[in-house]
């Protein structure tokens, strides 16, 4: 079943906050920050979040619940806004491989297509499906941060940094 995607706005915030938080608690090696990053933000820095950046939820067919999201943060400054970073990819377990992340990616690349050059992002290098996805919508690694992120007992994540270059 095809998933529903628009642009989450502010009123969007809490659900678009349930769903950041589920993403940290149940995938700790998948992102760089913790369920407690997000615990405490107030739902009016969410909202503001929502109306600065640009960010993508995918709906089920009922349109009932926010299943996916991913966002775009733009970047204002004179020399760095030709590029947007891309944040928080994420799809429910249920909804995986169902074309969701695809729905969703389609309408972050299409925007940024139309305001940036480059969008770059950030992945956890031992996620592999993360990986394919990314490197399946054309962006390529150009690096890798070593321990970029430490998990409470020790466990560093190397993160590896990609690229998709809108224009040559
Ligand atoms: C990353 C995510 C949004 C991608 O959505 P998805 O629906 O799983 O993506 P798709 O199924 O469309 O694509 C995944 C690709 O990885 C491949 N894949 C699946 N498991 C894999 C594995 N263990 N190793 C390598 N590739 C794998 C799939 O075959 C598919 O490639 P293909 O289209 O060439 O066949 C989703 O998996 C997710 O939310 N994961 C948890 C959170 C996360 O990791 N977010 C990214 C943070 S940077």
């Amino acid at each position: 079943m095809r998933a529903i995607c628009r642009r989450l706005n502010a009123p969007d915030a809490q659900d678009f906050q349930s769903l950041r938080f589920e993403s940290f608690t149940l995938e700790p090696r998948a992102f760089r920050y913790a369920p407690e990053d997000e615990a405490h933000v107030a739902l009016s820095a969410v909202a503001a979040r929502l109306t600065r950046d640009f960010v993508i939820g995918a709906f089920n067919a009922e349109r009932s619940q926010l299943i996916g999201v991913g966002g775009l943060a733009w970047s204002d400054g004179v020399k760095t806004r030709h590029k947007a970073l891309l944040y928080g990819m994420y799809v429910k377990a249920a909804h995986r491989g169902s074309g969701a992340a695809d729905e969703i990616m389609k309408g972050l690349i299409d925007e940024a297509r139309a305001k940036v050059e480059i969008v770059t992002l950030t992945v956890v290098s031992t996620n592999l499906r993360a990986l394919r996805f990314y490197e399946r919508w054309g962006f390529r690694a150009y690096g890798v941060e070593e321990r970029s992120a430490k998990n409470g007992d020790g466990d560093y994540l190397d993160e590896t940094l990609m690229a998709l270059r809108m224009k040559s």
